[in-house]
């Protein structure tokens, strides 16, 4: 290799290393604006955001219920168990400080959970959990065994926390 090929080679390096810090820069910029989008949605968005959400969170559970009878599939089940631990993992998300409103039929998220949120958190824990085991789930035995206390912990959480109905 001559001197020639070697500048060659430092150069391609170079461009290389610098096309790395572009897509690194960028990846950043991403989360960011991410971090963006969600502290922008005033109180008023969130209240109707976290509403939408437990709206999933009950399509979720009821899917999930319905396609165990009949001749069940597992891969449906599976997916839609997913989805549910997912919510249940991102939920502490729907209840950013500050946006406790007036209940109404819109929003049914009792005060509580702001000024409880020792409880409330335990509530957030255990569902958390009994959605994870329910995802974990491989075959119908399993899902009959855990999806029994994820209704346990909707019930829980909606005695404490939830306008009653
Ligand atoms: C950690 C507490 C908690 C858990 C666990 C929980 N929920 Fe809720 N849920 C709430 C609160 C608080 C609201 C009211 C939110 C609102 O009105 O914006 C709510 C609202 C809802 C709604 C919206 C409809 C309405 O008018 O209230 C549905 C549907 C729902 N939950 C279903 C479920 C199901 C099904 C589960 C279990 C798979 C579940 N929730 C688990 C706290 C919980």
């Amino acid at each position: 290799m001559n001197s020639a090929q070697r500048g060659q080679e430092g150069t391609a390096y170079m461009r290389a290393r610098q096309l790395f810090a572009t897509i690194l820069a960028a990846a950043a910029i991403g989360v960011s604006g991410m971090a963006f989008a969600q502290a922008a949605r005033t109180p008023a968005e969130t209240v109707d955001y976290r509403h939408e959400q437990f709206r999933r969170v009950g399509a979720t559970f009821k899917a999930l219920n319905d396609g165990m009878r009949g001749s069940p599939d597992m891969a449906a089940i599976r997916s839609n168990a997913a989805t549910l631990s997912q919510l249940a993992q991102d939920l502490p998300n729907w209840f950013p400080a500050g946006t406790a409103a007036p209940v109404g039929d819109q929003n049914r998220a009792e005060a509580a959970i702001w000024s409880d949120a020792a409880a409330w958190n335990e509530q957030v824990a255990q569902f958390q959990t009994a959605t994870r085991n329910l995802a974990a789930a491989r075959d119908i035995a399993a899902v009959r065994g855990t999806i029994r206390g994820v209704g346990a912990r909707c019930t829980s959480c909606h005695r404490a926390f939830r306008t009653p109905d």
